[in-house]
């Protein structure tokens, strides 16, 4: 069952009926403010930081789902009514909710009375622009009151959920006109503050939660808003608010638009107050006179929509499947921009508060992104290396207001720092910009200790070959990429967290997804030294991967797939040997990736084994069987029941490793086949059963173990965006920015006919048809660049602002 359709040339998912299986959310913002916004008008603002400077205040997991948002209510006659719905819920005559690039427009009419409400937050503003359109589409004249609604968030999100004993007494505004003014705190340490304004009288106002609702009220029944009076409140204290009452007529056929500014404002603190503590609004008023118009709204749409354009230029498929243009074209791209802005720090399953910017996910985000801005990818990757440590290792996550690593969910994640690799690499790789290489960069932030980048990269290296186990393989940590995998951790306290305790001696568990890891990414760090004439490093190296590689084939080979890891007391897990816990994925893959096991047959056996093993109608599982009992020795993967999350859920972050080791093998169905069955468009039809956003990915879709296989949580905030893109882009349709040049290397299912891509890069524009007439999965016949023919699969660099023809013949 659906509930809404794609709109291809808005590049919108348009939904139609308001009660989509859980809320369906959109990011309005791409710089420093954002907003999350439902289709419902749920969700709330923030600057830069989801904890730390929260603008409006949201409820998670309430009762009703998704209540607190940017509401509107309009009451005509003791008729009351939201264009999103909610939260009123009046039956609407229509809706819709359209969630563009950066932007929602959600619409409701009533008895011909229609109101279209755009969000969105312009580039380079520091708020959020709502611009309401109210049209009479009747033949009688209409007179009704519009009220506007937002609850004010006490800054820290944490704070602001728990310390109510002080909190209750903080709250405080200033009202001008039109303008509510949250200053809360500002008389104190603050330097900021908030407003939100409407571009006309107003009729009445309030800033107190209580005296707009009424206490024992509802968002749904505003006696403000039921009784059409605003009471003109003044918030002390409790929860402040702000909420405008526009008295409105409209002629038949008539139509007004209204604009309102939710902004942050920041102040030097010399020019805090103009006068005994009176905020200066000076910088707010500027905010204001940017949107004093519907006009000023259509300007900011319009260039938000140039910038997305633009973005999305830099790689554009043309292909007969629908689905997978818009998901090529628009949804994951999109998506890849949203994790790289939010990593998991906020989203319907995120909260905000626990967790800022992940060393190990903003590296790979940073993979589905860095061909579009990529020098935000420079700052984020010099931000990222700015929190590793001397040796190598690394916080887990940093905020993002103060750029500082924190060990919250713990550190020792023995994978993090060969992410940083893969995150420069791609980089380099995307802009040839090899100065990056140079940049002084801290060591745990401290700013009289740096090195260059490329020491970093060294560091991270070094970090796996002085910390090796056992069977010489590298040693776990806290976790590898699975958080879940708790291998130092044996935990029998509830309410313990298995990412920071660690109470078994570290120096025995290892991985061996770390040991491919190790292989692929020295790999790239071993071609970044021989780039930079750098041979004896690159020696060096070399040997340690040899090493490792060996290691793999002794200790990391269980007859028909890769082993996972090996446990504290030096037991295997992911091997035939055990009962539960046969086969991991992630083994798989990585070690794939590398190219282990490619020469030798072993790649196809295990591949073999992912799909008798793990592959399931909704997508790859994490490992099987499923763990049906606690292992304390393994942590919390086995805490989840059956299919669920690290449990041998569909964890769709590694499907994509498995779609680009079926690549290596030359096998295009089987990647597509992969590709498709967890790629969003494709599941609209089960929208009901998937439950999220049909136009992004989820972190997890419930495997064949659990109670209802395909069922998604978890959507947006995940590195399935990025990796599924990659894995698309650059393995199956084979388009790849390299050190020289675009590699072309297809690998597609036999069917396809063939298909075109648009790639800009360095400057240049490149139109490459690829056809198959001979119906192959992969190879390259003929490579012809502007009318001549290449030997290999590589397209050198082109002049900048060239416009040039590849033909890509497939065949034998
Ligand atoms: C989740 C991860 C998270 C970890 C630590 C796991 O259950 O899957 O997303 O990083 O817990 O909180
Ligand atoms: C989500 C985390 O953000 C990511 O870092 C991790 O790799 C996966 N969960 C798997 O545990």
């Amino acid at each position: 069952m659906k509930f809404g359709h794609f709109d291809d040339q808005k590049k919108e998912y348009v939904i139609t009926n308001p009660r989509t299986p859980y809320p369906w959310i959109n990011y309005l913002g791409c710089e420093d403010f954002f907003s999350i916004v439902t289709n419902t008008a749920g969700g709330y603002s923030f600057y830069k930081d989801a904890r730390l400077r929260r603008i409006t205040r949201y409820r998670y997991n309430n009762v009703p789902v998704d209540d607190g948002g940017k509401y509107f209510y309009i009451n005509e006659k003791g008729k009351v009514w939201s264009p999103g719905w909610k939260p009123v819920k009046t039956e609407l005559d229509r809706y819709e909710c359209r969630h563009g690039m950066g932007y929602t427009r959600i619409t409701g009419e009533v008895d011909q009375l229609e109101a279209e409400v755009l969000y969105m937050v312009p580039l380079g503003y520091h708020g959020e622009v709502q611009r309401v359109k109210l049209s009479n589409r009747s033949d009688r004249k209409r007179s009704f009151s519009l009220f506007s609604y937002v609850e004010w968030c006490l800054w820290d999100a944490l704070d602001d959920n728990t310390n109510f004993q002080r909190n209750f007494s903080t709250g405080q505004v200033e009202i001008v006109d039109s303008t509510i003014y949250h200053k809360t705190e500002y008389r104190e340490r603050r330097d900021h503050y908030a407003f939100y304004t409407v571009n006309e009288q107003v009729a009445g106002l309030d800033s107190d939660r209580e005296a707009f609702l009424g206490l024992y009220n509802g968002y749904d029944a505003p006696d403000a808003v039921m009784e059409c009076e605003s009471r003109n409140s003044h918030a002390h204290g409790w929860s402040p608010v702000a909420s405008h009452q526009l008295n409105i007529e409209l002629e038949p056929g008539e139509e007004k638009q209204l604009v309102f500014v939710l902004g942050y404002v920041e102040v030097p603190v010399a020019d805090k107050f103009v006068e005994d503590q009176m905020i200066n609004k000076e910088p707010a008023e500027k905010m204001m006179a940017k949107f004093r118009t519907a006009a000023d709204v259509d300007r900011a749409f319009n260039e938000l929509g140039n910038f997305w354009e633009d973005l999305l230029s830099v790689y554009q498929l043309e292909h007969p499947e629908k689905e997978l243009n818009r998901a090529v074209n628009i949804w994951n791209q999109y998506q890849c921009m949203v994790t790289f802005n939010f990593s998991r720090s906020a989203s319907f399953f995120e909260s905000g508060i626990g967790r800022g910017m992940g060393f190990r996910d903003s590296n790979q985000d940073l993979i589905g992104f860095v061909h579009q801005v990529p020098g935000r990818a420079r700052e984020r990757i010099i931000d990222i290396a700015s929190t590793q440590f001397e040796d190598g290792s690394a916080y887990h996550q940093y905020q993002p207001l103060t750029k500082k690593g924190n060990d919250a969910v713990g550190s020792n994640f023995n994978d993090d720092p060969l992410w940083l690799i893969l995150g420069t690499d791609e980089y380099i790789k995307e802009t040839g910009d090899w100065t990056i290489l140079d940049e002084m960069v801290p060591f745990d932030n401290d700013e009289s200790n740096k090195a260059t980048l490329f020491e970093h990269l060294k560091r991270s290296f070094n970090h796996v070959v002085n910390n090796l186990g056992p069977h010489k393989l590298p040693l776990i940590g806290r976790a590898d990429w699975n958080d879940c995998l708790n291998l130092n951790c044996f935990s029998e306290t509830p309410g313990e967290s298995f990412q920071t305790t660690e109470n078994k001696e570290g120096g025995v568990a290892e991985s061996v997804f770390i040991a491919g890891m190790f292989v692929l990414y020295g790999a790239s760090y071993v071609k970044l030294c021989q780039k930079l004439g750098k041979e004896e490093e690159a020696e060096r190296a070399m040997g340690h991967i040899e090493d490792m590689r060996k290691v793999v084939d002794e200790h990391g080979w269980d007859g028909k797939w890769f082993i996972r890891a090996y446990d504290h007391f030096g037991e295997k897990i992911g091997s035939d040997e055990r009962e539960e816990g046969k086969i991991f994925i992630e083994s798989q893959g990585m070690c794939i990736m590398a190219g282990i096991g490619l020469d030798d047959g072993r790649a196809r056996t295990a591949l073999d084994s992912v799909k008798e093993r793990l592959d399931c109608e909704y997508g790859i599982v994490l490992n099987n069987p499923a763990f049906t009992r606690y292992h304390v020795q393994y942590g919390e993967i086995s805490t989840y029941p059956e299919g669920y999350k690290e449990n041998a859920g569909i964890f769709c972050h590694n499907n994509p490793w498995i779609m680009i080791a079926e690549t290596l093998e030359g096998n295009g169905n089987a990647a597509w086949d992969y590709f498709r069955k967890i790629c969003p468009p494709y599941l609209e039809e089960i929208s009901d059963l998937h439950k999220t956003e049909p136009y992004v990915y989820s972190q997890m879709i419930a495997g064949k173990d659990a109670f209802k296989p395909g069922e998604a949580k978890n959507s947006w905030l995940t590195g399935t965006a990025a990796w599924n893109f990659y894995a698309i882009s650059q393995y199956i349709l084979g388009i790849r920015a390299d050190h020289d040049g675009l590699l072309i290397n297809p690998v597609i299912p036999e069917a396809w006919d063939g298909y075109t891509v648009t790639r800009k890069f360095r400057g240049a524009t490149y139109r490459i048809e690829v056809s198959n007439p001979g119906h192959v999965s992969s190879g390259l016949k003929e490579l012809i660049l502007n009318g001549e023919k290449l030997e290999g699969n590589l397209i050198p660099i082109c002049d900048a602002g060239s416009v040039n023809q590849v033909q890509v013949v497939l065949g034998k």
